[in-house]
């Protein structure tokens, strides 16, 4: 016998044991001038090589979701191993908000109007492509339009509770 309907474990115990999986640090930017937003996370990953395109997981809690929602273009980029301090500012760290999230870091904006994290180690512009909504999150996929890399940027991680980074 089967039990698909056996209860949930406490979200502070998946949380808890998330904390064992490595994740790899990216970043979602939406928007232009003062009005940009953006998040830092680690669920993006490869979803389709043909056509492009990426899967992130974005809370519809977070301040940037409106605007993505909104926008259908975002900016997604691996965070290399010096961008802890980008990634810090694009969670929020100290209250920061919006568009001061940008300052400090390099940034050039695509002729699709996206903005890009000038050094990153990989970067995308993308079209939304389907937002699905699942528990708190939505599962947003974007259609690559543009692709622009930075070989030898190493990579930021996070893992239990901690930046890390990878280098060659
Ligand atoms: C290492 C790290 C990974 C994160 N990954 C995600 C994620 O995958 N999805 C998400 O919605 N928020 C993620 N967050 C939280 C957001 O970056 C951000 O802190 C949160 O949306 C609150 O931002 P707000 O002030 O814009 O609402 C992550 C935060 C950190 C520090």
């Amino acid at each position: 016998m089967t039990k698909q309907n056996h209860p949930a474990p406490p979200p502070e115990a998946f949380k808890s044991a998330m904390r064992g999986l490595v994740g790899a640090c990216s970043l979602i930017t939406v928007g232009q001038g003062e009005a940009a937003n953006g998040l830092v996370v680690t669920t993006g990953i490869s979803l389709s090589a043909d056509p492009p395109m990426i899967l992130a997981c974005v809370n519809r809690a977070s301040s940037c979701w409106p605007l993505l929602a909104r926008e259908r273009v975002f900016g997604w980029q691996a965070l290399g191993a010096a961008h802890q301090p980008v990634a810090e500012r694009f969670s929020g760290k100290g209250g920061l908000q919006g568009a001061a999230r940008y300052a400090g870091a390099d940034w050039v904006t695509t002729d699709t109007g996206v903005r890009l994290l000038a050094d990153a180690p990989l970067a995308f512009a993308c079209a939304v492509e389907d937002l699905i909504d699942r528990g708190t999150h939505s599962i947003v996929i974007g259609r690559v339009l543009q692709i622009t890399t930075r070989p030898d940027s190493g990579a930021l991680l996070y893992w239990d509770g901690q930046y890390r980074v990878l280098t060659n």
